[in-house]
């Protein structure tokens, strides 16, 4: 008999990380990323000073890992490749001892039944990248794709799914608009230059990929849905340019190749269009994703400017947007975001009416829980809490898939707590709880829910 939410046959039930947040850059031979570097500086400004060397420890413990990921169903599992370990300073000689983890990492998966899905690039620049000028400088594309083709020589003859970036608009965001990443730039122009190379860097590696190899290659792009904050024309106005920005940026280039017409009028009306070289265009129309992971924590709801309570906020003169102002919206108590389950239904139709119905699937959702340690009942993280989250969402992308939507896969962020930026440990996100004094993992409620999930593919209620 069949349960009331039901999933395709061979969905993927797994969860996500990424290096630089895992695998403690004091761990085997490294270079140094923007992380190192940033936290160096300005320890101040990481919660409780906790900066990335001290992580979950997957380094040496991803055999542990492994086999609780097993445990609790995964079929897959998404990490990322540091490419300043893979290749210390970004370019010349690759790092054998970093060629034996990731190896045996991705051995490891595979002989526990659960297929890596690999990603190159998570927030992790190496810091003589960003010396060079980071995404500012078209050179750091050259140095990415060789970096990539290194990583396809070593690991494409196991590895079928790769991505080329996390959450691209991120570091855009954070390290050239709102001073939340290195290298704390705020130039909107300088913004949309590194965000245009990264796209090209992306539809570069596409490119050699598909040359050279026939597995599945993509993007993952952390979507946020635009909602108006009311009908006022200026709201909807507001609420459109937020999209163009946020999530069109990057995902129409990515997906069909162009970018939308309306952002290059908007970028050309605030003289903020970046350099391009004439190649680019075809570049990017041959070059196109073969799948697409969603990340999706909460829409954005859009107010104009013009009666925005705060009118010196964000870069752009006529728009603004927030979150915390709403009234009547559910809210994630012990983080402060908003909680929205309809929002993965609406970008999957979205993907389905405009984007071609392209092979998708959720590569993170989760929630972030400050001092979850407060939930701990005989030993255990009750987080009843996180099981509901999981599931409402669930419910809604079952629809989506009903109504159509390619969708293959659910993704948590994330396996278990890890270090998390700026943030370090505040907000806990993990299956498994990790004890940062003996690094002992216990697996949450939620783990035991989402193996029966993932055993039977579905679940009632
Ligand atoms: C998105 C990012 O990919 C990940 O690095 C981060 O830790 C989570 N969201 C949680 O904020």
């Amino acid at each position: 008999m069949s349960l009331q939410y039901q999933f395709p046959s061979d969905f993927w039930w797994g969860s996500a990380a990424s290096a630089a947040q895992t695998e403690g850059s004091h761990n085997g031979t490294t270079g140094r990323t923007i992380w190192d570097e940033w936290f160096e500086k300005e320890e101040n400004r990481f919660f409780e000073g906790v900066g990335p060397k001290e992580t979950s420890d997957f380094y040496n413990r991803y055999k542990e890992d492994i086999k609780n990921m097993k445990e609790i169903g995964h079929n897959t599992f998404r990490m990322s490749i540091s490419w300043a370990r893979l290749i210390p300073g970004g370019e010349g000689e690759v790092n054998e001892e970093a060629v034996t983890f990731y190896n045996a990492v991705i051995d490891e998966l595979l002989a526990q039944g659960i297929e890596p899905f690999v990603n190159l690039f998570h927030f992790d620049m190496p810091i003589e990248m960003q010396e060079k000028g980071g995404w500012e400088n078209r050179e750091v594309i050259d140095a990415y794709v060789t970096y990539a083709q290194k990583a396809f020589e070593l690991f494409a003859d196991r590895v079928s799914k790769w991505f080329t970036f996390n959450e691209p608009i991120v570091p855009v965001e954070g390290g050239y608009l709102y001073d939340f990443h290195y290298p704390n730039i705020v130039d909107a122009k300088k913004a949309f230059q590194v965000a245009y190379h990264t796209i090209i860097a992306h539809a570069k590696v596409v490119e050699l990929y598909h040359q050279n190899y026939d597995g599945k290659i993509g993007i993952i792009l952390n979507l946020t849905p635009s909602y108006p904050r009311s009908e006022n024309p200026a709201d909807l106005k507001a609420a459109h340019i937020c999209d163009l920005f946020f999530n069109r940026s990057f995902l129409d280039p990515v997906v069909k190749g162009e970018f939308p017409e309306d952002l290059i009028a908007l970028l050309k009306e605030y003289d903020h269009l970046p350099e391009t070289a004439e190649e680019d265009s075809v570049l990017l129309k041959e070059n196109t994703v073969d799948i697409l992971g969603v990340n999706y924590y909460q829409p954005r709801r859009v107010k104009a400017k013009d009666h925005a309570p705060n009118t010196e906020g964000p870069f752009m003169p006529d728009w603004f947007f927030d979150n915390y102002e709403m009234p009547g919206r559910k809210m994630n108590v012990y983080r402060g975001w908003e909680i929205y389950e309809k929002g993965i239904y609406d970008i999957m139709i979205n993907l389905k009416d405009n984007y071609g119905n392209i092979e998708s699937f959720i590569s993170e959702n989760g929630m972030g829980v400050q001092d979850e340690q407060r939930f701990i009942k005989e030993g255990r993280i009750e987080d009843d809490y996180r099981i509901d989250f999981i599931k409402e969402h669930l419910k809604w992308l079952h629809r989506a898939i009903e109504e159509g939507a390619n969708v293959k896969g659910y993704h948590l962020w994330t396996f278990m707590d890890n270090w998390s930026w700026m943030n370090a440990y505040k907000n806990r996100y993990g299956f498994f709880s990790v004890n940062l004094d003996t690094q002992e993992r216990t697996a949450k409620k939620s783990a035991y829910w989402f193996a029966d999930v993932s055993k039977q593919n579905g679940f009632d209620h």
